[in-house]
């Protein structure tokens, strides 16, 4: 059966990983959630102590860092770091690290490279207008501001962080800003994308949408 690129993009904590994975592992697919790329490379930095104005510096430090997938899981330089990358250290460093084009032109290449052979639901804020133009299907999801904060906070507590709502918020608010006026690839609806509101719907309501578009899209293509 022809396989196609599933796009996912949207705000932060719209649910577009959990959705995304679940899509993937329904149809058979590789799942790539590029937040958790991004993410990784500011915990690299992070952890070195990079300079993050530092453009030159932080340029510098890029051939250092192995992005790697193991399942659903993601790997640092070897090291899994699935728990690492959602600290609040790096939520609070992630867009401006991600608006960094040397950055954006790293992780772009190698999500470029995981996709050419189809078969991938990918989640982020810019495959559908950059990273995969031409993906068979693309979605774009939005929830109001409160459900999302709910959301995260939850997600984060199973992780075993107890982040106040309140904090929570306020970065997911900084980072909608940053992320969609960066001047490198900023957030934004692909023309040809479906969108999808998951307030007031479950998660295997969005699964379900998108398993049947990306069915439809099979079947026709
Ligand atoms: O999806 P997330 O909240 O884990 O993403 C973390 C940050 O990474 C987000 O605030 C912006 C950046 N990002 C990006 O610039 N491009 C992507 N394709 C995915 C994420």
């Amino acid at each position: 059966m022809k396989k196609i690129v599933i796009a996912i993009d949207g705000y932060s904590a719209c649910g577009k990983s959990s959705t995304a994975k679940q899509v993937a592992s329904r149809l058979g697919y590789t799942f790539i959630d590029s937040g958790a790329m991004y993410r990784a490379v500011t915990l690299y930095l992070l952890n070195e102590n990079v300079n993050l104005e530092n453009i030159n510096q932080v340029e510098d430090h890029l051939d250092q860092i192995e992005i790697t997938f193991e399942d659903t899981s993601i790997l640092l330089n070897g090291k899994n770091v699935d728990t690492e990358i959602r600290t609040k250290a790096v939520n609070e460093n992630v867009s401006a690290v991600s608006a960094i084009s040397a950055v954006r032109r790293k992780m772009v290449a190698q999500q470029q490279t995981i996709g050419k052979n189809k078969g991938v639901v990918m989640d982020g804020r810019d495959i559908g207008t950059i990273v995969f133009p031409n993906a068979e299907l693309k979605v774009f999801m939005i929830a109001e501001m409160g459900i999302r904060a709910k959301r995260r906070r939850k997600e984060l507590l199973e992780k075993g962080i107890d982040e106040p709502l309140e904090s929570i918020t306020r970065n997911l608010q900084e980072r909608d800003e940053v992320d969609s006026t960066r001047i490198d690839s900023p957030l934004v609806k692909a023309e040809d994308a479906i969108e999808i509101d998951t307030t007031n719907i479950t998660l295997e309501e969005q699964i379900v949408q998108i398993e049947e578009l990306a069915k439809e899209k099979i079947n026709e293509n």
